[in-house]
């Protein structure tokens, strides 16, 4: 089933102290967004990226768009204060009965998984791409740990994130009404009390967030990953 996606890339980066968004960052010669987007761009199952930016970078978004022939960036819409708000106005742009909200600072994500997560939604109508905790979880207050968690029931969540976009939007304008943020849209779902599946992902599926993220990302880029 055709998909679209939205982008949110409009984000400053002040954790990973580059500069620069972290968009722009170089990996094996190309910027992050053109690996992210490269993703989407050759999937036949993909019908349109809405790409959310930051208005003062929208020159240098629009020359990549031009250099790589990303035919499928439908519009660049502008973000918000918060991520959350970024996310909004771009699903405010779509009109798929599927929507998937992917970060753009999150390269690596394989193909094979968006077509699971689809599916998924198509089913449950929320899904998310996830991968279980590894390691030991403990809650701290002041560095005292109060509490360990178990861990089998824990997972880490990543994106894409997939909704009925009718779902996702109303979550969305819930999530606001009711003065509530979620660090992702699957949690504004599950604040409107509906269920969010779970699809396995993988541990290479990684957000670029601070410099040792860097790290990883090149060791990815070089494995057969890349
Ligand atoms: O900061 P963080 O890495 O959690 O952001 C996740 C994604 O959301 C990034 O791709 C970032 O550019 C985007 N973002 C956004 N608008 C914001 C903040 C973050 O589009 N205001």
């Amino acid at each position: 089933m055709d998909y679209q996606v939205v982008i949110p890339a409009a984000g400053s980066g002040k954790r990973m102290n580059a500069g620069k968004n972290k968009q722009f960052i170089l990996l094996k010669g190309k910027p992050v967004i053109v690996h992210t987007l490269t993703v989407f761009e050759q999937d036949p199952a993909c019908s349109g990226i809405i790409l959310v930016i930051n208005e003062k970078e929208k020159g240098d978004f629009l020359k990549l768009i031009e250099l790589y022939h990303f035919k499928k960036v439908k519009q660049l819409v502008a973000g918000g204060a918060e991520r959350q708000e970024s996310v909004y106005n771009g699903l405010k742009a779509c009109d798929s009965d599927i929507v998937l909200v992917h970060d753009g600072a999150r390269p690596f994500i394989r193909q094979s998984h968006i077509r699971d997560l689809v599916l998924s939604a198509q089913e449950a109508d929320a899904a998310t791409i996830a991968v279980p905790v590894k390691d030991t979880i403990k809650k701290a207050e002041n560095l005292q740990v109060v509490e360990t968690i178990e861990r089998s029931s824990l997972w880490l969540v990543q994106t894409p994130q997939a909704f009925r976009l009718s779902l996702i939007l109303s979550a969305h304008e819930h999530a606001v009404k009711h003065q509530f943020a979620g660090t992702d849209d699957a949690s504004l779902v599950e604040f409107m009390k509906h269920r969010v599946k779970i699809v396995y992902g993988d541990y290479t599926n990684i957000k670029l967030t601070t410099p040792d993220d860097l790290l990883f990302a090149k060791a990815i880029m070089e494995s057969e990953r890349g």
